[in-house]
């Protein structure tokens, strides 16, 4: 049978989903080499998960730099109500246009208009600013189809490497990994 670790990984958040006591299943620890060359890592919220890997989002932020310089990244999910973690490594891959401007649609509301009113991870001298940008962009928005600003983006997230961890209080944790080689994937457990 051929293996599959994105159906395991969207079974697992799924599950979580369904538990219904984690109000953000779908947030991850996000790592990146940083641009000096040290690690780097911020929680996200993935945006979905397609056949070909996991959607992120971003825009000219420090994070956004970073993986333009160095396509690599990590993702961290820890999933509390089932007990369950998930590492993945992978490659940055930049999203069309066309797919940018469709993910964009999808967001809500108030994500279309912080996009607008916040330029991400630049300095500002008066925090209070960001609530006078928002409103103004909501009323130049107001009753329009918000369009995606131009810096933002959508990334793809192609995995090479997924490790699924179990933990049993009462027994030994249980690493399932799986490892990508040339187009198929190589799957091997490893000690707790
Ligand atoms: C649970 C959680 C979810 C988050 N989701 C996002 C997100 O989807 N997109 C985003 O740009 N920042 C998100 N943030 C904020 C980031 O942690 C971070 O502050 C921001 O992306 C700027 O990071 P950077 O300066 O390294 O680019 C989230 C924070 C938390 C705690």
């Amino acid at each position: 049978m051929k293996l599959d670790p994105l159906k395991k990984f969207t079974e697992w958040l799924d599950k979580e989903k369904k538990h219904g006591q984690n109000k953000m299943p779908t947030a991850c620890c996000l790592s990146t080499i940083g641009l000096d060359g040290a690690p780097n890592a911020r929680y996200m919220s993935i945006k979905g998960v397609t056949d070909k890997g996991i959607i992120i989002t971003g825009v000219s932020s420090v994070k956004g730099e970073e993986m333009n310089k160095t396509p690599k990244v990590a993702l961290t999910f820890w999933w509390p109500t089932n007990f369950r973690q998930v590492r993945i490594r992978g490659n940055v891959i930049n999203l069309s246009e066309e797919d940018d401007n469709k993910i964009f649609d999808s967001c809500d509301e108030r994500i279309k208009l912080i996009s607008w009113a916040s330029n991400q991870s630049k300095e500002i001298n008066d925090p209070f600013k960001i609530e006078k940008s928002f409103k103004q962009y909501s009323k130049n928005f107001a009753n329009k189809t918000i369009p995606k600003p131009k810096h933002w983006h959508a990334y793809l997230i192609e995995p090479e490497y997924f490790e699924f961890m179990e933990l049993d209080p009462k027994a030994f944790q249980i690493r399932l990994v799986f490892s990508k080689c040339e187009q198929s994937w190589e799957k091997k457990y490893i000690q707790p």
